[in-house]
Order: C-alpha cells, then structure tokens, then sequence
C-alpha cells in the first residue's frame, strides 16, 4: 500500500488495511505531531488533512485514502512555519500543548477556504476541536491574526495595527 504524506510517497506493504491512518503515521511513519485523544473522531487532536480538507485520523483506515494526500503538522509549513503557526507563536497559545497540532490543523484549513472568516465561521470550523487546557481565547485571536496575513497584511502592520489599537484602549488582534 502506498501513502503520500507531506509530499512524499511511502511503500507501507506490511500494513493492515484496516489500520487507522494515525497509527501509520505515529507508529510507522515516526510522525507524531497528531496525537491520540479519544480514539472516536470526538476531541479532533488527530486532525490532518486528506487532499487539503482536515479529518480524524483516528477514524481513517489505511485502505480509504489510496493515492490521495496527507498532511500532518510536521509538513504543514514546508520548509518555513505557517502563518497560523507563526500566529500561534505570537499569541503564546499552547498550555500542555496536546491538543495544538490537531487545533492548527483546523485553523490552517479554515484559511485556506476562508481568508477572512467571521467569528461564527471560526466557532463552526473550531468546534470539533477540544481543549481540555482552555486555551480558547487565544485560539480564536492567533486564527484572527493569522487571517490578516492570508489578507496581505504582514504581521509587522498587524502589530502596529494592534499597538495603535492598544494606546487607544482596544486590542484589536
Ligand atoms: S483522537 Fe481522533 S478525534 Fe480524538
Ligand atoms: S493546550 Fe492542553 S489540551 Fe489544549
């Protein structure tokens, strides 16, 4: 059997079919940004994407996604960080940071159809993807400084933006 993680094909022959595609990562493959939460597609920290769209690869089998494309956390950003993930780093977002990778992964698809999503969008695009630690808040503000990015604000005029905003009794970002 043949996966196509990051780019990169990988000969998985051994594998059961029924493997979830979680375990093929995590245990064959060594990638191991996705964790095991709940094991029933319920708390999203398994969250990668198959051909660009996030999905539970805890809930996967091996034998659903023959030739199509996975991305994990590890190669989100290619070479550099993603926004969001520059994003998240700038609001300091993570606490235990269990839950982060299949959060980011969210985030990151939700911009990539919806540069400029509104705040319901992000609760609908978040919503399957559970915090136990609560960082909530600071999701929601990293997706929104995130989102300036993917509008052509560099993240300099976004902390100006937020600087001028903060002088004046309003944090914006
Ligand atoms: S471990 Fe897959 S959704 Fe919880
Ligand atoms: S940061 Fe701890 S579960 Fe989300």
């Amino acid at each position: 059997m043949q996966l196509s993680v990051n780019g990169k094909a990988h000969e998985l022959n051994d594998a059961d079919p029924d493997m979830p595609l979680l375990w093929a990562l995590r245990d064959l493959l060594g990638l191991v940004g996705a964790k095991y939460g709940c094991g029933v597609a319920q708390c999203g920290a398994c969250t990668v994407w198959l051909d660009g769209a996030p999905v539970r690869s805890c809930q996967l089998p091996l034998a659903a996604i023959s030739g199509r494309e996975v991305t994990t956390i590890e190669g989100l950003g290619g070479d550099a960080l993603h926004p969001v993930q520059e994003a998240w780093i700038a609001h300091d977002v993570a606490q235990c940071g269990y839950c982060q990778a299949g959060q980011i992964m969210s985030a990151a698809a939700l911009l990539q159809r919806n540069p400029n999503p509104s705040s319901e969008d992000i609760e609908g695009a978040m919503a399957g993807n559970i915090c136990r630690c609560g960082t909530y808040s600071r999701i929601v503000a990293a997706i929104n400084t995130a989102s300036k990015q993917f509008q052509g604000l560099s993240f300099y005029e976004v902390g100006q933006e937020a600087t001028v905003s903060a002088s004046d009794g309003e944090v914006s970002v």
